[in-house]
């Protein structure tokens, strides 16, 4: 026995570190500590020893042992010495797709994302760091859930505040019309049917309405919506989420402050102003002369709404929070049409 553990701490140090590759590695693995392997073996045999031997053997068969440590740290030069040779190989694209300088004009040119893509990203990531994770919901939803679930039955007032795409088509879900989504709120039902509480979504994505186009409207555009539900949740937490968005894009100065608003699936409802970034609160063109400007819609989810989604107002209850991506990114570099966006007019999204 003692022989066979001295005969093993020969052989195997060297065995290890001549290993090449991975496998290598792993077979010398269950060459040891494998079914058959000499550690398997000799632990099996153990039983029948004298207790004197035993204690003699123990820091001779410990360091055989450890021999996995030293399995393990070949394993990962092994693995160095690989991205190593990845690294030195390395193909470098970017350097071939891009022009050498800015006025090559050989058709080659380097492209990047989409300012609305950078500035959406940048969204995510900043409230990925509080926990919400991404949601899709449909672009093609029915009129219940964009509206109905929603607090806003079919002929009510409040359905002017979305000038609406319907879909000609006699096919409808559960006798609803299908429309294109005027906002993503119609996420609403689709996270609180599909998740219990606590709930920490953010749904990005296309919405689009029968606009009368114009520099502050599009058709088409995204929007950032927030759904967080949870137990003893207010407009505290409502006004801090505003404040950590605004600051982080606009700079910790920022001035942030709710007014009343109305919507009808949310109670209490709030615009979120920020004080204006071009004037600084002392009024002029871009803010109409008021020294802030309307940035998010926002609110408590109306205990209707949660009791539609199957979520119980008594015990949860819920924020939305949602802005406009295009809007901020107009404020945020200067940007005076929302339909440049949309255009795919080369001079404008180079300039990003
Ligand atoms: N869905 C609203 C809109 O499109 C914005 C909003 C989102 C309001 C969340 C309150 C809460 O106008």
């Amino acid at each position: 026995m003692e022989e066979k553990i001295e005969q093993l701490l020969n052989e195997f140090p060297d065995k290890i570190k001549n290993a090449k590759t991975l496998k290598d590695c792993d077979m010398l693995f269950l060459e040891l500590y494998g079914k058959k392997g000499h550690l398997t073996l000799l632990t099996r045999e153990f039983r029948n020893l004298d207790k004197n031997l035993l204690q003699r053997i123990r820091p001779k068969f410990l360091s055989v042992k450890n021999l996995e440590i030293d399995l393990n740290k070949r394993k990962e030069e092994i693995r160095e010495e690989g991205y190593r040779k990845l690294e030195s190989e390395k193909l470098d694209l970017e350097e071939i797709a891009s022009p050498a300088s800015p006025d090559r004009n050989d058709g080659r040119r380097k492209g990047h994302l989409h300012p609305t893509t950078i500035f959406m990203q940048e969204i995510v990531e900043l409230f990925k760091k509080l926990g919400f994770q991404q949601y899709d919901a449909p672009q093609i939803d029915t009129d219940y859930n964009n509206f109905e679930v929603l607090n806003i039955p079919p002929e009510h007032p409040a359905r002017d505040l979305w000038d609406t795409l319907y879909i000609n088509s006699k096919f409808e879900i559960r006798n609803s019309k299908l429309l294109l989504r005027t906002h993503t709120s119609n996420s609403q039902i689709h996270i609180m049917r599909e998740f219990k509480p606590p709930i920490r979504m953010m749904v990005l994505g296309r919405c689009f309405r029968y606009e009368n186009l114009d520099p502050r409207h599009e058709h088409t555009f995204d929007q950032f919506e927030l759904v967080y539900i949870d137990k003893g949740l207010s407009m505290a937490n409502l006004q801090f989420l505003s404040e950590y968005f605004l600051k982080h894009m606009f700079g910790q100065e920022i001035k942030v402050r709710l007014q009343p608003g109305y919507y009808p699936f949310t109670e209490p409802s709030a615009k979120i102003l920020g004080e204006c970034i071009f004037c600084k609160g002392s009024g002029c063109k871009i803010c109409g002369g008021v020294g802030w400007l309307e940035l998010a819609g926002a609110g408590m989810i109306h205990p209707k709404v949660l009791e539609n989604g199957g979520v119980d107002p008594n015990i949860y209850s819920g924020i939305a929070w949602g802005v406009g991506p295009a809007r901020m990114a107009m404020l945020k570099w200067g940007i005076e049409d929302i339909r440049e966006f949309l255009k795919g007019d080369l001079k404008f999204l180079q300039k990003f």
